[in-house]
């Protein structure tokens, strides 16, 4: 599918994305969410794709941040709006049912930064570096980076990062957590695939369940995300995948999931 700003691929039951502005270090324009919003709705109606990987074009950055030329423009009374689209899709992504990756294959910055952390999954390249830069803009992070680096990293080291505006590379993002793994650039793309095929050889149901589950334990107090978790593990019980794994357990076979 051919969008302005990035490439949407769809494999076999996985979608690639490649944020495509490399000469701007993939700066994340008004048009990029657009496109990224196509993406997510696209997906929503996905029956057949069981997970997506998010990267950026070039060697150099998965994204250097929201597009401070377009930023510029902004004004108090256009800001929050600004801030409110980007934050909106970046919500809608992580809301997908599949397991999002972010491959962050080099700078990500502010609004870069921010759309790795609304992914679910974050795999780094060595030369990754990430931050919160937007103190230096005078302006304070604006499509999440305020609400998700506290609960990724904690308050204290999230309060540093985003007050100082320090970049940090890709050993200290996993120091902290804010990454899952990191890996030589050249084998970015080939372990998060790996990855990404360990996923698909489960079953799709219960993949979904889960992700649905997990996400919804950042929106629900503790007794309600107990009770999602029963219902949805009840749906489970329910399809033919389930009996497929149990049974392939107790015939000692490998179990051979149809997503039904
Ligand atoms: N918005 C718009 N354009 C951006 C951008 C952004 N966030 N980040 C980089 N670019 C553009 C540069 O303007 C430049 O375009 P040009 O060639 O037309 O002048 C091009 O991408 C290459 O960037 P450049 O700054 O020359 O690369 P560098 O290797 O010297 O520096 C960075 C890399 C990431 C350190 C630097 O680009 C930077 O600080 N970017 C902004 C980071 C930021 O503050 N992000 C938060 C935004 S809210």
């Amino acid at each position: 599918m051919n969008l302005e700003t990035l490439i949407y691929e769809k494999r076999n039951n996985y979608s690639l994305v490649t944020l495509n502005r490399p000469d701007k270090l993939n700066a994340l324009n008004k048009q990029t969410f657009d496109d990224l919003k196509f993406v997510v709705k696209d997906l929503q109606g996905s029956d057949d794709i069981h997970a997506l990987i998010i990267t950026g074009a070039g060697e150099k950055a998965f994204a250097a941040g929201a597009d401070i030329k377009e930023l510029n423009a902004s004004d108090s009374s256009t800001g929050a709006e600004f801030s409110r689209y980007g934050s909106r899709v970046m919500a809608e992504l992580e809301a997908l049912n599949i397991p999002v990756i972010a491959a962050v294959n080099g700078f990500a910055l502010g609004g870069g930064c921010e759309l790795a952390m609304s992914c679910h999954i974050r795999f780094a390249s060595e030369n990754a570096k990430f931050g919160q830069p937007e103190v230096n803009l005078g302006i304070l992070p604006g499509y999440g980076g305020t609400q998700r680096l506290p609960k990724l990293v904690g308050k204290a080291v999230a309060m540093e990062l985003i007050v100082s505006g320090n970049i940090i590379n890709a050993d200290e993002a996993f120091r902290i957590g804010l990454v899952n793994k990191v890996f030589p650039q050249s084998e970015l793309m080939e372990k998060t695939l790996e990855f990404v095929q360990l996923v698909l050889s489960k079953g799709p149901k219960s993949v979904r369940a889960s992700v649905k589950a997990i996400n919804a334990s950042e929106l629900m107090f503790l007794n309600e995300g107990l009770e999602y978790e029963s219902v949805l593990f009840g749906e489970t019980c329910g399809t033919q995948d389930f009996k497929e794994g149990t049974t392939a357990f107790l015939e000692k076979r490998k179990a051979v999931f149809i997503g039904k």
